[in-house]
């Protein structure tokens, strides 16, 4: 098996962790390198499903060491929750999880501050409310971000966290979001020797196991859709959630890299406010929803569901330069008579083929759609692609020769098993 990204090539919440969690059979290291636990990354493996929000998707086959890198954000409390989870499961974490100490911490205030923001804004931005943007925004501050090598050395934790209790104080009264700072200190002391076995420097542990020859799976959170420079700025997560993000969330070289797997549905859904070209019209929207089961795993949130848009799937294709798709939740199509894709937008009078960066370009294109027809059987149960509906293939085939990118695998169920691997050079 290669070194490989698995990284969301749309909105999120493509099966980035089962997809992950397939691949992992094979793999020594799962790393997560941005994001936090904004994400909700589902496994399901026989009866059992595992929700993970910050631990990587690794985990639960116990010959994988997992990372958390420095471009990931932090809350202790989910993490050390998502541990005790796993354990009670029987799945023993132990030396298994390295995180890196200079991965920045998500404190309660950054909560509140993002409920601050919203009140003040007129952007609805629809987040998580984890704290994920105040707490990237302290960190590119630099005044005001803590790093977990800060709660090592107490002492500057309780410097920066009061430096922090002062300068948000305001807000923090403002909005009757108060910090009780003893009971604060007292539970990050506890996390601090909690955390303390699990700290490594994961730059040096990432390029040691690059050089030892060990099987690498590098796992993205959120979509290309939602990365903060290529995304559909301003609805998006605060962190690249682009390629570039797996050298600076690990600190290894481009290097490190072999393949970049782009995970896609065989459709589109997005949670949360923003332009979406392709979203369904009410009826279809409420039926994929049901089929797909369409609710965010980290808010529960409906997910908004759209046709496949390949304008947008290119532009991802281009800036991750993917070498292989992911198609996931093909089975959600099977009853449907025909199949639309996007091929491009028209925007007065013009055809628009490259995704735009203005948000009222955006708002005004209408898709223009190719229809293609459905294949009308079940698919999950099949297992080889060979074995799939001839209109499925061409469906899959349409997609692979549009972006000029190889389908590797598709999935056709939730369930681990559920999954087709068109090219085995991938496991
Ligand atoms: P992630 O955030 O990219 O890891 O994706 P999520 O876990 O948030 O959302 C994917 C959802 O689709 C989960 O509920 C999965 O169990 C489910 N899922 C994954 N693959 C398939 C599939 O092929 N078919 C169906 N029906 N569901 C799937
Ligand atoms: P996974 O890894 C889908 C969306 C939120 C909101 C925007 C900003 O499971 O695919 P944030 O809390 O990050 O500041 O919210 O980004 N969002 C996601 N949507 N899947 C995710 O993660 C997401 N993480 C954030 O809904 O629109
Ligand atoms: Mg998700």
């Amino acid at each position: 098996m290669a070194n490989t990204v698995i990284l969301g090539a749309q909105w999120g919440d493509e099966s980035k962790g089962g997809t992950t969690d397939f691949l992992a059979e094979n793999a020594d290291i799962v790393a997560r390198y941005q994001g936090g636990d904004n994400a909700g990354h589902t496994i399901v493996v026989g009866k059992k499903k595992f929700v993970f929000h910050l631990l990587p998707s690794g985990l639960l086959y116990p010959h994988t060491t997992n990372v958390i890198g420095n471009g990931v954000v932090i809350n202790l409390e989910t993490l050390f929750d998502e541990i005790d989870d796993l354990q009670a499961g029987g799945i023993e974490v132990g030396d298994r999880l390295k995180v890196s100490s200079r991965a920045h911490l998500i404190l309660p205030y950054h909560k509140v501050m993002e409920s601050w923001d919203d009140l003040g804004s007129s952007l609805k931005l629809g987040t998580t409310s984890r704290g994920i943007g105040p707490t990237y925004s302290d960190k590119m501050n630099r005044h005001a971000g803590i790093r977990v090598a800060d709660l090592l050395e107490f002492d500057l934790f309780q410097k920066k966290l009061d430096f922090n209790l002062g300068a948000k104080g305001y807000i923090l009264d403002q909005i009757g979001g108060e910090i009780d700072r003893t009971a604060l200190l007292e539970e990050y002391h506890g996390y601090s020797q909690r955390l303390a076995p699990y700290v490594v420097d994961t730059s040096e542990f990432m390029n040691n196991v690059l050089k030892a020859g060990k099987r690498i799976l590098y796992e993205g959170a959120q979509g290309t859709m939602l990365d903060i420079d290529f995304g559909t700025y301003p609805y998006v997560t605060s962190s690249n959630t682009t390629v570039g993000a797996v050298c600076t969330g690990l600190g290894v070289g481009p290097q490190a890299i072999d393949r970049v797997l782009g995970v896609s549905k065989a459709y589109v859904t997005r949670v949360g406010s923003g332009p979406f070209p392709t979203e369904m019209p009410p009826d279809l929207d409420e039926e994929i929803r049901h089929i797909g089961n369409e609710y965010g795993a980290t808010t529960q949130r409906a997910r908004r569901c759209g046709w496949l848009d390949l304008v947008a799937l290119r532009y991802a294709a281009q800036i991750n330069g993917f070498t292989d798709l992911v198609l996931t939740k093909f089975d959600v199509l099977d009853h449907l008579d025909e199949v639309q894709v996007c091929v491009a937008y028209q925007r007065r009078g013009e055809v628009v083929t490259a995704f735009p960066t203005s948000l009222h370009a955006l708002e005004e294109c209408e898709p223009v759609y190719e229809t293609l027809p459905g294949w009308k059987s079940p698919t999950v149960d099949v297992r080889k692609y060979e074995d799939l509906p001839e209109n499925a293939k061409r469906y899959n085939a349409y997609i692979s020769e549009f972006l000029d990118v190889p389908v590797t695998i598709l999935s056709v169920g939730p369930e681990r098993t559920q999954t087709i691997v068109c090219d085995e050079s991938i496991v």
